[in-house]
Parts: C-alpha cells; structure tokens; sequence
C-alpha cells in the first residue's frame, strides 16, 4: 500500500523491536494494526516479550474506569524496564489520553514516558517517534477529529492472539467517531465526528483481503447502521446499500459488522441480511437497560416497545439469528424497580449472550453531572443478580441449534484441546468439531492444512453454553 510519510522522513530503524498492548475494543485493535505498518515501514521488527523491545507502546481505552486504571499500573511497572535499558522508549496513545486531564496527569506522574499521541494523529506517529527519538518528551492529542486516514499502511497479523492462524479474519474500519452522545459515553468526546469511509475505498480493501485469501471481514464503526458514505456519484450510500455491494464481491467469505446501535436499525438492514448469503446473521444490538426512563436519560434514541419490534422483525426474518447485547446497572437515578425492568426484558428476549457492565463515571460527559445514587454494593449485589437471571434464560440458548447443520468457518484447533477444531457459524456461535470420527472414506482428505481457514458443514450435536459441538460432515 502507498506511504511516502516515511520517505519524507528519511529515518530507518532496522533491527529494533516493537512491543505493542491494545486496550479496549476492535476500533482501538484496528488502530494497532496501523501503528503497527506505520511501524513496519520505519523498519521496525515486533516482539510478544516487552524485555526485548526497543519500543513499547500501550494503546489505550477510556470507556471505563477500571481500564484506565490498569493502564496506569501497567505504565508504571515498566520504570523497571526503562532502568535497565534507559534507550527503551515508552509511548502511550489511544481514547485514554485524548482527555487532557489524564494526559496530565500521566505525563506528571510517569516521567520516563516519552511519546504520548492521541487518536486524532496516527498518522502524525513516524515524525513524532524521529522527535522522541532525538531525546525529546512528546504530546501531541491535537483534535482533527474529521480526518479520515485512507492511506495508512496496516499490518493485520501483529495483533493477533499468540495461536490464532492468519489470514482468516480481517477487521475493516468503515467509519469512525460517533455523534450520539449516550450520557454515560466518553467515545465522541475520544473519538472526535461521526464520519464515513467512501465505499469504493471500503470495497477495494475488501476485494484485496479477499483476493489475498481472507474469509470473514467485520466492518467495524460504532454506530453502522447510520453509515453514509459519499459515492462517486456524490449520492449518500446507506449501511443497507454498502451490504449489497459487500456481498457482489465473488467469493465465499462472510461479512460481520459491530455495532449496530435499535435506534438507527432499519427493516430494510434487515432485509438485506436475510436475503444474503454472505452476511452474518448475529446481531450485537446493545440495549444498556430495560427502563424506558432510564433509556431516556441516558439518550438512547429508543423505547423498549421500539426495541423489542426490531428484535421481533429480526427473529422473523433471519432464521435463527444470534441477538447479543450490552447492558449497564447503576446507572445515576436507576431504582431497583427500573433494574427489574432490565432483568424482565432479559428474561423476554433471552439474548445468546450479553455483556455486562456496571455503570462507570466518565468525566465530561452528561451523566458524570447526575447524582450517582446507587451505591457500589448495590451495583455489585445487582450485577450478580443479573448474571443469575441471564444463566437461567440464556444457558439453553444454543439448544435451538442442535441437530442442524452449520456452515462454520474453521478458525484453529479445538479451544479446550477436547475437540479437534473451532470455528465460528454464521450467527457467529463459536463450533467445536471433530473430523476424525468421520466416515473412512473421509479420512483420506482430512487433515489440519485442508480445514483450517476454509468453510466446512458440521453437524451440531450438542449446545453448550459459550458453544456448540459437532461433527465435521462433509469435506469441500
Ligand atoms: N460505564 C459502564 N459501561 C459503559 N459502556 C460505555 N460507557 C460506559 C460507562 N460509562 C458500555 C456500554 C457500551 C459498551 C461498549 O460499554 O454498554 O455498549
Ligand atoms: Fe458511546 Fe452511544 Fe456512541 Fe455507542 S452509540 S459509542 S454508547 S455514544
């Protein structure tokens, strides 16, 4: 991929060793593999063992307190290493430190941090790192919170967990920012405008992962489903439109998406997802509580009456569609008869999995200025509650896949080494499978080579609760 940022510079660093940690969700992930091909284009190797690096780099998030807390006692263990090997650079980047007050406070209290960057300047990185270098400290969290980076270089396989096979998987950024101020959320305030990707630009990176073998591409944007991006023609092309042309791209591969957010989730989405044949039919549709004035405040866009039709239209349409969600307790002002609305809704919906949180003061957004009226045992004696009810509602949920066959995409060996493979099925549900009990005939053409990375049937015996076990049933 073209980059003359490099070029410009004129500074190689052959045979220094990067040791990269991302923090947070897939947008900071993707943020990695960027840094990481800026990094490779300066000439830089990668190490998993921080000992050996000449740079270590912490990219981080600020969506919860705990996080930031980590990374704080993570940056601080590394005094150690700088001790020893005082050329080391340390740099910090990401959501964390795009607020000011803890870039301050970071930069106070860790002087043997030298580079600090925000996420509005990724690409700022190889002249930031040539001024680190020359022995200055430095911070840059400028805001060009519009910019949309196109020609960074990105290396996808420096991020992936130590064991995971390459070459399967590929994350695709199809927009950034977001501007729907949930008040609990620091996103838009890190993370600058919601903006959209052109879709030739989109379309051409999908062409080239798939033509280099890929088979699952996830768009990636915090909020899809109100994607528009400007077409040539200088037409606006809506999430539901840029599905469509995804799924003209020649090949079997799948498409996933995160997040769709109720109130921007249209029919016509919908539709187009139960008419593919590429699309993923798991829908992470976070709902965050179950009281209509708890959504309002948190400005949801969105009533439980309005969610549960899109959730309804989505079970008619896509057959056996995975609905996931995110859920917040404690929220400022939530009564105990509101979280009981939320532990209601979870028992009507019985989602296949939900992610739960217990409600974090951000500073600087909306809700931070609320009265924080649930006390911390409180919050906690509620957590517990619902991680009760959603094993109750939600532990038999892959039973409905039992004795079906699945299309699965085979991602590695077995994850617990009781069976012999793991991949994901199209509603994203993580299958392990066997190959060997296989007829004998099978037995000839099977082997890890010819399986992993490539899409097989297998039949689902039996459901799990974080998974379904089968059979491999036909080799392709
Ligand atoms: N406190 C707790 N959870 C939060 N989330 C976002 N902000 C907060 C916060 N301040 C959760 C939401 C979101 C998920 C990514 O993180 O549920 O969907
Ligand atoms: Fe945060 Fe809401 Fe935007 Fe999601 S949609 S990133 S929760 S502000």
């Amino acid at each position: 991929m073209q980059n003359n940022h490099n070029n410009e510079l004129e500074f190689q660093l052959t045979g220094k060793l990067a040791f990269i940690r991302t923090f947070g969700c897939r947008a900071n992930v993707s943020d990695s593999e960027k840094i990481s091909g800026m990094l490779a284009e300066l000439g830089y190797g990668f190490t998993r063992n921080m000992e050996e690096a000449d740079l270590i780099l912490f990219n981080t998030c600020a969506v919860r307190e705990n996080a930031e807390t980590r990374v704080f006692g993570n940056v601080g263990a590394l005094i150690h290493l700088k001790r020893k090997n005082p050329d080391l650079i340390i740099a910090v980047c990401g959501c964390m430190v795009q607020q000011e007050h803890i870039t301050k406070k970071l930069y106070d209290t860790y002087p043997f941090v030298s580079l600090i960057f925000g996420t509005h300047v990724l690409h700022k990185l190889p002249e930031l790192l040539k001024e680190t270098l020359s022995g200055k400290r430095v911070i840059n969290i400028d805001n060009y919170e519009h910019i949309i980076t196109e020609d960074l270089p990105i290396k996808r396989e420096v991020e992936k967990p130590e064991g995971e096979e390459g070459k399967i998987k590929a994350d695709v950024s199809i927009m950034y920012g977001c501007d729907n101020y949930c008040s609990y959320c620091i996103v838009p305030y890190v993370r600058g405008r919601e903006r959209s990707r052109k879709p030739t630009a989109i379309l051409n990176e999908i062409q080239m992962l798939i033509m280099d073998g890929y088979k699952e591409i996830t768009l990636l944007g915090q909020n899809v489903n109100s994607y528009a991006g400007d077409s040539e023609s200088g037409d606006k092309i809506t999430f539901a439109e840029l599905l469509k042309q995804i799924e003209s791209i020649s090949g079997e591969f799948r498409v996933s998406y995160m997040t769709s957010h109720p109130k921007d989730l249209t029919k016509d989405v919908i539709d187009v997802i139960a008419n593919s044949e590429k699309i993923s039919y798991h829908l992470h549709l976070p709902v965050q509580a179950g009281s209509n004035r708890v959504l309002e405040v948190m400005n949801r866009g969105y009533t439980i009456e309005q969610y549960l039709q899109i959730v309804e239209y989505a079970r008619s349409k896509i057959l056996d569609v995975s609905l996931t969600t995110d859920i917040i307790v404690g929220f400022p002002g939530e009564t105990r008869e509101e979280f009981l609305e939320t532990l209601n809704l979870l028992e009507r919906v019985k989602f296949d999995s939900a992610f739960t949180f217990i409600y974090s003061k951000r500073e600087g957004t909306k809700a931070a200025e609320m009265d924080d009226t649930v006390s911390s045992e409180e919050k906690s004696a509620w957590f517990t509650e619902m991680l009760d009810v959603l094993d109750k509602v939600s532990g038999d949920a892959y039973e409905r896949f039992v004795g079906k066959t699945l299309r699965v995409l085979c991602e590695g060996v077995g994850r617990t080494g009781e069976y012999e493979f793991s991949g994901r099925s199209r509603e994203g549900v993580i299958v392990e499978f066997n190959a060997s009990s296989n007829s004998e005939a099978h037995l000839d053409t099977i082997n890890h080579a010819t399986i992993i990375g490539e899409f097989v049937d297998v039949k689902i015996n039996k459901a799990l609760k974080w998974a379904v076990i089968g059979e491999l049933s036909i080799v392709d």
